[in-house]
């Protein structure tokens, strides 16, 4: 473990900043938040940024769509993702975004020095254009029938029923989405990167570094295909209306938002750079080590992206490209990983597995999520599967069964016969089998490394299932109640909890948060792997409380059954409220986003018919009002305590706030609510039901009653 210590910017691809972080984007950052954590605990020093991608039409169109101002949109989104990455464990040095002046600065220089190189050219291109609008659209925002099989509403670029590709001009009956208007052809002047200037750098570029493993092999086999060709300029400009950098002394005309996008990588560090060198003068971080290409390679430092395959091109042929042209460094390594599925299926928001990550947050454990995608992350670039029951099954049987039981066992013992302390030494015999297992272990760190989690998993899974043959050999709940046999005791709880420190040590850049409710309860403070060299003797432990628990499939019932709740509502929106063109674009611009939905109202649709078994399946009970009242931390939320007879009490959150403001007053009145919905799991606590009431929500919600003689727990039929 004594290779030379590396100096690397890592970072993953910026979220973009009109939407929720979901799942998919959480597979990249837990796999580059892991690669972190363990390149640090191999010694390595690592500067970790991000930032959300916060221009184009889409933000500045949803923005428009929410009545706010695009900075308002963004604003609220980055507190929104900066959250939801903070809960799921994944710790940036800085998250910025590159609507900042950081950003504007670097990408006019690089642009500068584009066009200083000749690497610049402008030309007229004829685009379509919203009349209504006033505005040129992007492919995605027109609609039309498909040439080939004549399906109704399909994209610019491709039709979603047969699969063709086209260009938006041979659509039937084009329509804009964002007005609904024809769109007509229209001309202007379009600035353009000559990317076949760089063909001879990018081609260098790819075989060195993917001899030097910072380039998948796939993905470079892929990139020749693209050279066969040739490389076509790359077309950088947008015009106004645009969210976005306007392109220096080009007055109207913007950056295209994949432009400004990678650079914001740069000006996110940049950032991150200033302020550690305010705070820290002693110890600067220059910028320059990482970025300006002479110094970066005078300094040996690495610049390392992650991001998915569907944005390879953009970072290994137009963003190596305009760095070399601006006289900066190229990526060291551009990591890519496949797409998640959940059971089988791309992600779907009908059957509900199409999941947000605050979705997931308020139901079930961050690091549960992370130690499933670690079993299935490797170095390629193949999909994985989020597999609900093999979800559960391994995490129960992995994190719970195999590596935190070793220390509920064992904890009990030491406290209770040996005041908390650990024996002072081990004999030979058991010594070496600690060597041995520390000694296997080690092969992890470059397992992790090489982003072969799944690998360096399997390996931690094996010596957890010794530790557990030998402490299931041991018996050490036998021996307890033998006072003769104190001494082996002792030994035999000294070396499972070494065991279960070892395997905590090498988990830890998986599952920080359980790592470090260990190192709490074994009173130590580890920061590398090298503390796995050395077992703990003698050390006084702290008192055992769960590190963490099985997950009981309820919590995943009720987490697909908010997803299914969040599309409901985005449904809810559209009904006979929007013009129907409008419809289309706000799936366009927002997947998975909870655009805020008006219940149904007053004169709703009648719903579809249902059979009288369907309604059957609902159990609708009377319930007794034994408490209300305000949720702290909610605007929307009462927390009801109900009798519900036979089937005990129950707890329900209902977001009747606004309808019912002194919640005392509903004490001892009945109400109506299911009782076999799926219970769901909130941040205030668990919600077992649903009250119902009539009317179109907010202040406008009304409880059912029930006349006099009911009793809690009646069913209703
Ligand atoms: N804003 C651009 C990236 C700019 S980087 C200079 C973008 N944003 S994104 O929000 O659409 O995607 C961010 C990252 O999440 C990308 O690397 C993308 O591949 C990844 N994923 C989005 N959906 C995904 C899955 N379903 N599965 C795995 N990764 C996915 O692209
Ligand atoms: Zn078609």
């Amino acid at each position: 473990m004594n290779a030379p210590k590396r100096n690397i910017l890592a970072t993953s691809a910026l979220p973009y900043a009109n939407g929720r972080i979901h799942l998919g984007h959480i597979v990249e950052h837990v796999q580059s938040d892991i690669w972190v954590r363990a390149m640090r605990m191999a010694g390595h020093t690592v500067h970790y940024v991000c930032a959300d991608d916060a221009h184009g039409s889409s933000i500045m169109l949803r923005a428009e769509l929410e009545g706010i101002t695009p900075h308002a949109l963004i604003a609220r989104v980055w507190n929104e993702h900066t959250a939801d990455l903070r809960d799921f464990g994944v710790e940036y040095d800085h998250y910025s975004t590159t609507d900042s002046d950081a950003n504007r600065e670097l990408t006019a220089r690089i642009w500068n020095a584009l066009k200083a190189g000749g690497h610049t050219e402008s030309r007229p291109v004829k685009q379509f254009y919203d009349p209504v609008k006033a505005m040129f659209l992007p492919d995605r925002f027109i609609k039309g029938e498909c040439p080939n099989c004549h399906s109704k509403d399909q994209y610019g670029d491709a039709c979603e029923v047969c699969g063709k590709t086209y260009n938006p001009t041979d659509l039937i009956n084009p329509y804009s989405v964002v007005s609904g208007a024809a769109p007509i052809e229209k001309e202007s002047l379009h600035f353009f990167v000559k990317l076949a200037d760089f063909e001879a750098m990018l081609k260098d570029w790819l075989t060195e570094r993917r001899g030097a493993g910072g380039l998948q092999g796939e993905v470079v086999n892929k990139l020749q295909e693209w050279f066969t060709d040739g490389l076509r300029s790359w077309d950088v400009s947008r015009d106004a209306p645009y969210f976005g950098f306007e392109i220096p002394g080009e007055p109207g005309k913007y950056f295209y938002v994949w432009v400004d996008a990678p650079v914001g990588y740069l000006a996110t560090f940049r950032e991150y750079c200033d302020a550690h060198n305010a705070k820290h003068p002693d110890c600067p971080i220059r910028f320059a080590d990482f970025v300006e290409r002479e110094d970066a390679a005078k300094s040996g430092t690495e610049m390392v992206h992650f991001i998915g395959k569907d944005i390879v091109y953009f970072h290994t042929l137009f963003w190596p490209a305009m760095l070399h042209g601006a006289g900066l460094r190229a990526p060291t390594a551009v990591n890519v990983h496949g797409f998640l599925t959940v059971d089988g299926a791309k992600m779907s928001k009908s059957r509900g597995t199409f999941v947000n990550a605050r979705t997931y947050l308020d139901h079930l454990d961050a690091d549960w999520l992370r130690y499933y995608f670690a079993t299935l992350l490797g170095p390629t670039l193949t999909d994985l599967d989020l597999d609900l029951k093999g979800f559960e099954e391994r995490v129960n049987s992995h994190l719970v069964g195999k590596w935190v039981n070793i220390a509920s066992r064992c904890a009990g013992f030491v406290h209770k016969f040996f005041g908390g302390k650990l024996a002072d030494a081990l004999p030979a015999a058991d010594r070496e089998r600690y060597d041995a297992a520390a000694q296997k272990l080690c092969a992890c760190s470059s397992l992790y490394e090489a982003r072969d989690y799944a690998a360096a998993v399997r390996l931690i899974i094996e010596i957890a299932d010794e530790a557990n043959a030998y402490v299931a050999d041991k018996a050490p709940w036998l021996l307890a109640k033998d006072e003769t046999k104190r001494a082996e005791l002792d030994v035999v709880c000294t070396l499972a909890l070494n065991y279960f420190r070892l395997l905590s040590i090498w988990l830890s850049p998986v599952v920080p948060t359980i790592a470090r409710r260990a190192r709490k309860f074994l009173g130590e403070d580890w920061t590398r792997f090298d503390a796995a060299a050395t077992p703990i003797l003698g050390a006084h432990l702290n008192a055992f409380t769960p590190l963490t628990t099985r997950i009981d499939p309820k919590y995943i019932e009720a987490m697909i059954e908010a997803s299914k709740e969040s599309l409901k509502s985005a449904n809810e929106a559209s009904v006979g409220a929007a013009p129907a063109a409008t419809t289309p674009f706000i799936e366009s611009i927002a997947p998975g986003a909870a655009i805020a939905a008006p219940a149904k109202a007053l004169g709703s649709p009648p719903a579809a018919t249902i059979s009288i078994d369907d309604f059957a399946k609902l159990d609708l009970r009377i319930g007794k009002v034994l408490a209300c009242e305000f949720v702290d931390g909610s605007d929307k939320l009462l927390r009801f305590e109900l009798d519900a007879g036979d089937l005990g009490t129950r707890q329900i959150f209902s977001g009747i706030r606004a309808a019912y403001g002194e919640p005392e007053r509903l004490v001892g009145r009945h109400v109506v609510f299911i009782a076999n919905l799926a219970p769901r799991k909130m941040r205030f606590g668990l919600s077992e039901g649903m009250i119902l009431s009539a009317g179109g929500g907010g202040a406008d919600l009304f409880l059912l009653d029930a006349d006099t003689g009911v009793r809690a727990g009646m069913a209703v039929k």
